[in-house]
């Protein structure tokens, strides 16, 4: 059993009227409960959290450093193409984390092209609307699998 956590930036609490062309209409608490079920059909606790404030996201980055979590999913969302301060969180923390995009962002305006996270990320996720969300999680899933083999398995007692 292990923690992941998923971060959802700003503006992606307004899901399911947002900008419908872009993002679908899922809403948030949708997507959040579907991923919660997926993880935890796999033995895995997963909790969600959306923030419009910079600082939130990087204290939530920083929190998970100290509380025992072992993944984190982040749609950055705008804050993917500005905060240098959530990349320093991540580095910071050195926690793996795979970056998700509703939007496929290489094929809308430029300034969308670039992340300030996505060189530090396990991967990058993006135009798979809400799918994306759940491939990212059963990525980390895959990965926390392989760092991780649990302890009756590595006995031999699988
Ligand atoms: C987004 C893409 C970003 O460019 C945008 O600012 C968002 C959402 C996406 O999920 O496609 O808010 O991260």
């Amino acid at each position: 059993m292990a923690d992941i956590l998923v971060l959802h930036g700003p503006n992606l609490n307004l899901l399911g009227r947002r900008e419908p062309q872009h993002y679908g209409h899922d809403t948030l608490a949708a997507i959040d409960q579907r991923l919660a079920a997926l993880a935890a059909a796999h033995g895995h606790r997963l909790r969600s959290l959306q923030s419009n404030a910079e600082h939130e996201l990087v204290e939530a980055v920083q929190r998970a450093g100290e509380d025992g979590t072992a993944f984190i999913v982040i749609n950055p969302a705008a804050y993917t193409h500005s905060s240098i301060a959530l990349r320093d969180a991540f580095a910071a923390v050195g926690l793996p984390f795979i970056e998700v995009h509703l939007s496929n962002i290489h094929a809308r305006e430029p300034f969308r092209r670039r992340s300030y996270l996505a060189d530090l990320a396990c991967g990058v996720i993006s135009g798979l609307g809400p799918k994306g969300y759940e491939l990212a999680v059963l990525a980390a899933i895959d990965h926390l699998a392989q760092r991780t083999p649990d302890r009756g398995a590595r006995r031999g007692h699988s």
